[in-house]
């Protein structure tokens, strides 16, 4: 059997920081009601001019050199990102050609805040097929070009930001299985509503922004989150005991504790990077992924369980032997 495990991660911030106090400065919020309601103390803006290829390439090469692979090495290069440098041709093709990689297959993915679990699922799909054997899976995101800044409702949980991993061709699971839903009935919840098929005209106003439901994606995002928990223990005969490291989505803290609470797992066995990130969308797994491998919590041989819910609404897992 072939399978795919992670041969390396990487990830980048943008330099600018932007606190919960720079924010009281530019709506009405405070610090105590972000923190109380999201966890949030600060978050990385992209520079002017700074693209979500930029992350992404940055992110990509640190991945690329804890996994000893150089651009040709690679045979597939995946982006996840709602915020794309150009409509086409793909962030994938443009970071594709920054690593010097000439003729590798090479597409985005658009599943918003899921993306990257999405991205993860479709490369392991590649790789136990035996098509390809060493896959570069990036989440990366510019959401603070879709934000509308004196929304205080949504501009205080946004960040910018890039992780990467490379995924190589092995004998033992590495990627032990991923699980990917979606539910467009929920479409108007959490969306920008803007898009190319209905007119550059349409994507000036507030509609080229996020705009978000946020009671009732909180709602949703707790319960589809235990779900999605159940469901991947259960159908890999596994127990909440097995889980080592839970490795969310960054949205909120409330929601985050709340799925670690229905695995039983205490904080400490749960990466939290929403402090000192935000939400990051496609970025935040990867992102977070690679602080805990770097500073050591995670090693070899621990089960993860990667998860996230997003815009779509999407939802999914991944379950791994790191
Ligand atoms: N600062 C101060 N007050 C605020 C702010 C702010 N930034 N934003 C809203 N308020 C006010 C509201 O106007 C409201 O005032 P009112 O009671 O006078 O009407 C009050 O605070 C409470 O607002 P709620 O929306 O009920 O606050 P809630 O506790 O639900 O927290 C939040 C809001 C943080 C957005 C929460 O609903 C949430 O996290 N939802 C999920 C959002 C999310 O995770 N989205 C992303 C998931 S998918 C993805 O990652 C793209």
């Amino acid at each position: 059997m072939i399978y795919a495990g992670i041969a390396g991660t990487g990830s980048y911030l943008p330099e600018k920081v932007l606190t919960n106090h720079d924010l009281e400065r530019m709506v009405d919020t405070s610090d105590a009601w972000i923190r109380e309601r999201t966890g949030i103390g600060k978050r990385h803006i992209a520079a002017e001019g700074e693209t979500t290829c930029d992350l992404a390439e940055a992110a990509a090469r640190s991945a690329m050199a804890q996994a000893h692979v150089r651009g040709e090495d690679i045979d597939l290069i995946i982006v996840a990102t709602t915020t794309p440098d150009r409509v086409f041709p793909s962030t994938a093709c443009l970071l594709q050609e920054r690593l010097g990689n000439h003729g590798c297959t090479a597409f985005d993915v658009q599943a918003v805040c899921t993306g990257f679990v999405y991205a993860m699922g479709i490369a392991d799909k590649f790789i136990r097929s035996g098509s390809h054997r060493c896959a570069l899976v990036v989440g990366a995101e510019t959401l603070s070009r879709i934000i509308d800044w004196t929304d205080r409702t949504t501009c205080v949980l946004f960040g910018d930001g890039a992780g990467a991993v490379v995924l190589k061709a092995q004998d033992e699971p590495g990627i032990i299985a991923t699980h990917l839903h979606a539910d467009g009935a929920y479409k108007d919840l959490l969306t920008v509503p803007a898009g190319i098929s209905q007119g550059y005209g349409a994507m000036q106003g507030k509609e080229a922004f996020i705009q978000m439901r946020g009671n009732e994606v909180f709602r949703v995002a707790v319960n589809t989150l235990g779900q999605i928990v159940d469901e991947t223990l259960q159908k890999n005969g596994l127990d909440q005991a097995d889980i080592d490291w839970l490795v969310p989505h960054q949205a909120n803290i409330r929601i985050i504790n709340a799925t670690a609470r229905k695995l039983g797992l205490s904080t400490d066995h749960v990466v939290q990077t929403v402090e000192d990130h935000g939400n990051t969308s496609a970025a935040s797994i990867p992102l977070a992924l690679d602080v805990a491998v770097r500073d050591g919590r995670i090693k070899r041989g621990n089960k993860l369980l990667l998860e996230a819910f997003g815009g779509g609404f999407t939802w999914g897992s991944a379950l791994i032997t790191y």
